[in-house]
């Protein structure tokens, strides 16, 4: 991955040369390059801002070193462009799921802002060349965007393959499926009269992994009650969700034939893939997908999957929910469904799924769930499209 940044205080992003980030340059997985945007101003003073037209308090970073210094990162593009991200306050939330997303880019560059901000017109000449996305850390006003920047990246380049030595740490990790970590402890055992809980001594990991998802579900309700959705109703059944690895790929090959079946059936077509697909096709949509999957004492019963549109950003996709044939009918289906909705990107307007035109239950389950269907034929042959317009999270 390439990450360009450009700022009037290279100095500022320095720590990016520490620690994790660092040691993905080293091994080159990490091509970073700080740029100083006053090296493409052409006057004595080295000039980056102005005041504004219309008056108003402070300056504004004026248009033409931008354009200049983006000129510049187009020119040494040899064809390709970089998706432009500029940290401010005014931005769409950056998330764990955009910084997801941002990590399978090929070449990122962050533009960091100053005083009051930059021309708008940078935007707009930005735009009618490259992907140009404003991102904001949070809901206060930082005075530049530089320590915006320190953040997305490394919440970005850790994501990268190969930069976290173990990728399970990865799948654990808050916000990863919804829910906030639980909590760790290290030796020793009692410190200062505090006691680490003795199911973590007690050598039986069924018993810690249901200790510790539960802590997720209480942490996640006492400080994030906004991030509680279907979760909640899965655990009612005794069901556990989780992100899904590479090693799920089998078994859910296998439970995805046996759910597809009864779509064959209705549809009278085998021609459909996830009926008919391999397991290295299951691999890949692992990789391309979010995909989260559902075990009742160790069986896995159901999965869903989820991802931005690549054509249309602000569009979450749904797509491959799925319920084992001896649990269908319970409601597992709804509470998948309303999860992986959860799941969107908070920026995420539309919601869409498709299946096929003669799969009257699915059709059932989407309509009262909200879904309407589109015109015409479906993304895919004899399928249908259906979209719902997504309710603001709560307080928005
Ligand atoms: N620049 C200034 N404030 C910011 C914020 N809240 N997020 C990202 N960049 C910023």
């Amino acid at each position: 991955m390439r990450i360009d940044v450009l700022s009037i205080f290279p100095d500022y992003l320095d720590p990016l040369g520490l620690s994790l980030i660092g040691k993905a340059r080293e091994q080159g997985l990490l091509d970073l390059r700080v740029r100083d945007l006053r090296d493409y101003t052409h006057d004595r003073h080295r000039t980056v801002d102005d005041t504004p037209y219309g008056g108003g308090a402070g300056m504004v970073m004026k248009p033409e070193p931008w354009g200049a210094a983006l000129d510049a990162l187009v020119a040494d593009g040899a064809g390709a462009v970089p998706h432009l991200v500029v940290p401010g306050p005014g931005g769409m939330p950056f998330s764990q799921a955009m910084a997801r997303t941002l990590a399978s880019e090929e070449w990122l560059a962050f533009a960091c802002g100053r005083y009051e901000g930059i021309d708008e017109r940078v935007y707009e000449d930005a735009a009618s060349r490259m992907p140009v996305t404003v991102l904001s850390l949070g809901d206060y006003v930082l005075s530049g965007g530089e320590v915006a920047v320190l953040a997305m990246v490394e919440a970005i380049v850790r994501l990268v393959p190969g930069v976290v030595g173990n990728a399970e740490s990865l799948v654990e990790e808050s916000h990863e499926d919804g829910l906030l970590e639980y909590p760790v402890y290290t030796r020793p055992s009692v410190w200062r009269g505090l006691e680490v809980p003795s199911v973590l001594l007690s050598g039986d990991h069924g018993a810690i992994a249901r200790w510790r998802q539960r802590q997720r579900l209480l942490r996640t309700a006492a400080r994030r009650p906004d991030l509680l959705h279907a979760s909640e109703a899965l655990g009612s059944e005794g069901l556990e969700i989780h992100v899904a690895t590479a090693g799920d790929a089998a078994e859910l090959s296998t439970l995805q034939r046996a759910c597809w079946v009864s779509e064959a059936i209705a549809n009278a077509s085998l021609d459909i893939p996830p009926l008919t697909e391999s397991l290295q096709a299951v691999r890949q949509g692992l990789r391309e997908w979010r995909t989260w999957v559902v075990r009742d004492s160790g069986r896995l019963v159901g999965s869903v999957r989820g991802r931005r549109s690549a054509q249309d950003p602000s569009t979450w996709e749904v797509s491959r929910l799925m319920v084992a044939p001896d649990l269908q009918g319970r409601g597992i289906g709804r509470a998948l469904l309303a999860f992986a909705e959860g799941a969107a990107p908070e920026d995420a307007r539309t919601l869409w799924l498709n299946t096929g035109r003669g799969s009257a239950d699915n059709l059932r389950m989407y309509k009262k769930a909200g879904y309407r269907i589109g015109p015409g034929e479906g993304t895919f042959p004899g399928t249908v499209d259906l979209t719902k317009l997504r309710q603001p999270v709560r307080g928005g």
